[in-house]
């Protein structure tokens, strides 16, 4: 089984001191955690203070996004190095919030996910069907193909710091969080693709989380599902004892 990732995607929340204040609660509270893997996606602006606070502690530091090339006149981007030489080991690529306002598709999802690999980061390749998709029944079909798409440009080494999250866009943000049947079918669905592209010890290697409205009252149940290897946790990562709850969640 691979070690569980708690990942806290703090979205376009926490101005720098409201950032880093966060930043040494959740750093505190992981002090006593050395079976779980902890990780925070603050704002590009708060990276380098939270990096600094998460220095020599368990934590580690994630990106909520990067552009592919390295550098260049492409105005308002972040490359891969940057966030690198910045602390980060993570980045999220494809959160379906980029999907939706800002234009990532399935084509520049791969893109970032090639150009995290070669920056030496891990990325947390996000996916998940809408409301209507999921009452057409067009879920498994559309988790295929973002996920098939957004790994073309990975190569077979880049698969062992691959993080899929499965993220259904009705569960982010509602309070309305997938049952643990729902979100086990979809996570098994995932593990069988991997299973197609990789070998079978590799793809088991993989970490799925899941996203979308969890919370300190959900997060048992959804870890005891076979294939949910952690959890992309927004809302709640913005407080310290909820986030922390998350992370010491209760193996059964
Ligand atoms: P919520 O936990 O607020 O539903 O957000 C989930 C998410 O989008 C994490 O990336």
């Amino acid at each position: 089984m691979p070690t569980p990732l708690l990942a806290g995607n703090w979205k376009l929340n926490g101005a720098r001191n409201e950032a880093r204040a966060l930043a040494e609660a959740v750093a505190k509270g992981c002090e006593d955690v050395d079976d779980r893997e902890v990780m925070i996606a603050p704002t590009f602006t708060a990276l380098c203070a939270v990096a600094r606070v998460l220095d020599g502690t368990k934590v580690k530091l994630g990106g909520q996004n990067l552009y592919w090339e390295d550098s260049g006149a492409f105005t308002g981007e972040v490359s891969g190095p940057m966030l690198a030489e910045t602390g980060c080991s993570y980045v999220i690529i494809g959160h379906s919030e980029r999907r939706q306002f800002f234009g990532d598709t399935d084509y520049s999802v791969a893109k970032k996910v090639g150009a995290a690999h070669k920056a030496g980061l891990a990325p947390v390749l996000c996916v998940g069907e809408t409301l209507e998709q999921r009452e057409n029944g067009a879920t498994l079909g559309i988790v295929e193909t973002q996920l098939r798409h957004g790994l073309v440009n990975l190569p077979q080494q880049g698969y062992g710091a691959l993080v899929v999250a499965y993220e259904p866009v009705w569960a982010i943000g509602t309070g309305e969080t997938a049952t643990p049947e729902q979100a086990e079918e979809v996570h098994s669905a995932i593990r069988g693709i991997l299973e197609s592209i990789l070998d079978g010890e590799k793809a088991a290697g993989v970490r799925i989380l899941y996203g979308g409205s969890v919370k300190p009252s959900n997060i048992d149940e959804l870890m005891a599902c076979p294939n949910i290897n952690g959890a992309l946790v927004g809302g709640a990562s913005l407080d310290a004892e909820d986030f922390l709850s998350i992370v010491h969640y209760q193996e059964s």
